[in-house]
């Protein structure tokens, strides 16, 4: 039995060695193949709080605690929009979810981002070319706009890791990658009865 249990101390010991050396060597990697280039500068690679808890590697046992800490950090840090006002032009908003420039290398940096929100998801009918990384969004506006659902939508596009740590989409407020004024046209967008999202493909 104490074999055993030295074993088992052992076997683990050694893979948390590997799992330390295998990790290094990945930083290393990605240090030496990334070069800075106009805007896309090195610091890229810096991983937040988030980022590092959520890179561990699959199967490796998280923290609980630290997940709903970081989690509720993210959720203190989001700003809403002064006097509840968090519906802008949908017209503009269809613009920002189609356009995919911004933030690459190749991008000039003097013109504002695009949300690429299309590259993820389905949101107008009629348009043809979609991913579907995400779900589709099409029809959202049937949620209503109640405070609750403005706050929700809100806080999702601003820093989507308060309701999901690990998600694949971009934190569009908290980043800087739209401003305020682009968030409430996105916000429009996908609420406003008047949008494309929310009508029926003719
Ligand atoms: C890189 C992919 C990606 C991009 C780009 C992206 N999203 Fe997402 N989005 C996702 C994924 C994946 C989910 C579902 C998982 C999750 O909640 O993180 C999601 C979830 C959502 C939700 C919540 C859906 C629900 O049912 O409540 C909303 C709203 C949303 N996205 C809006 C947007 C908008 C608007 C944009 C553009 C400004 C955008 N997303 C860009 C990947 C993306």
């Amino acid at each position: 039995m104490k074999a055993l249990s030295k074993g088992i101390i052992i076997t683990l010991l050694a893979s948390v060695v590997t799992w330390t050396m295998a990790s290094d060597d990945v930083e290393a990697i990605l240090q030496n193949s990334f070069v800075a280039k106009n805007q896309a500068t090195m610091d890229r690679l810096e991983r937040d709080a988030v980022q590092a808890a959520c890179s561990a590697p699959r199967g490796m046992p998280l923290n609980n605690d630290m997940l709903t800490t970081l989690r509720q950090e993210r959720l203190k840090a989001v700003v809403l929009p002064a006097n509840s006002q968090y519906l802008g032009d949908w017209q503009r908003g269809s613009d920002v979810a189609g356009n995919g420039r911004g933030l690459q290398s190749s991008d000039d940096p003097s013109k504002p981002n695009g949300g690429n929100c299309y590259a993820c998801h389905k949101l107008a009918p009629d348009e043809v070319a979609y991913g579907t990384l995400g779900p589709s969004l099409t029809g959202y506006g049937a949620r209503g706009q109640s405070e609750a659902m403005l706050k929700y939508t809100w806080t999702k596009l601003w820093d989507t890791h308060v309701y999901n740590l690990c998600s694949h989409m971009p934190r569009f407020g908290a980043q800087g990658i739209l401003t305020e004024q682009q968030l409430k046209d996105v916000m429009a967008y996908l609420l406003d009865p008047a949008s494309p999202v929310n009508k029926a493909v003719e």
